[in-house]
């Protein structure tokens, strides 16, 4: 059976998008995966400041492309969605 292909998880560092929420989604996000084995499912990456500071924060699920999602549940729930698809 071939692997399932892992859903790219996207958040970005950069200190205004760190600031504005998603230093606490990084970690709900590393909490969920772990709490349910999905380490293999999921690849979950920072980037640097994409200059839209404005915006953000800013992050990229899969091939979409999200701005300013503070509440790390909404984020879990884009996910799990994706997760789906
Ligand atoms: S810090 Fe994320 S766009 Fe600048």
């Amino acid at each position: 059976m071939a692997e399932k292909e892992k859903l790219r998880v996207e958040l970005c560092m950069g200190s205004s998008c760190f600031a504005r929420g998603n230093s606490g989604t990084l970690m709900s996000l590393e909490e969920f995966s772990e709490q349910n084995g999905l380490s293999d499912r999921i690849e979950l990456e920072g980037h640097l400041c994409l200059g839209k500071c404005n915006s953000g924060p800013h992050m990229r699920i899969g091939d979409k492309e999200y701005s300013g999602i503070t509440d790390p549940d909404a984020v879990i729930d884009l996910i799990k969605k994706a997760l789906e698809e």
